[in-house]
């Protein structure tokens, strides 16, 4: 379906992030923290990462993922979050964004 087509690219979109990211069964921190649960989660809530300044602040204003914060953040992390100490560009292409959102979400539930 449709909907497998999404994923399976998000899948693939997801390697640009899997070098600092874990998702999945026994995901763990690494450089960034792991991203289970993440969409619908509180920003910066990953329990025993240290975050940056922005995303503590985020935390304290109880600021959550939503998929539009979600897609603006990966479209340009730094303007997004100033300060984020989280070194990558963006993704620039509305497909990719769409699919990663999905993948994301699909361990979210
Ligand atoms: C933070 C997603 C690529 C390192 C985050 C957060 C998300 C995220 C959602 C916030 C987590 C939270 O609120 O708990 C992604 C996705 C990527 C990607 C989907 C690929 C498209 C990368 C890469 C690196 C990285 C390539 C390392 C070079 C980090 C770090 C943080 C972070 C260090 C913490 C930021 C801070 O405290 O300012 N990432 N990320 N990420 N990510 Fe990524």
């Amino acid at each position: 379906s449709d909907g497998d087509a999404l994923l399976e690219h998000g899948e693939k979109v997801f390697r640009k992030c899997s070098a600092c990211h874990a998702v999945g069964d026994g995901a763990r921190n690494k450089v960034g923290p792991h991203l289970n649960g993440i969409m619908g989660r509180t920003m910066g809530s990953v329990e025993g990462f240290k975050y940056s300044d922005g995303f503590a602040d985020a935390n304290a204003e109880g600021k959550v993922w939503t998929t539009e914060e979600m897609v603006a953040f990966l479209a340009k992390p730094k303007s997004y979050m100033k300060g984020t100490k989280m070194v990558f560009a963006g993704l620039k292409k509305d497909e990719d964004l769409e699919a990663i959102t999905a993948y994301l979400a699909s361990f979210s539930e």
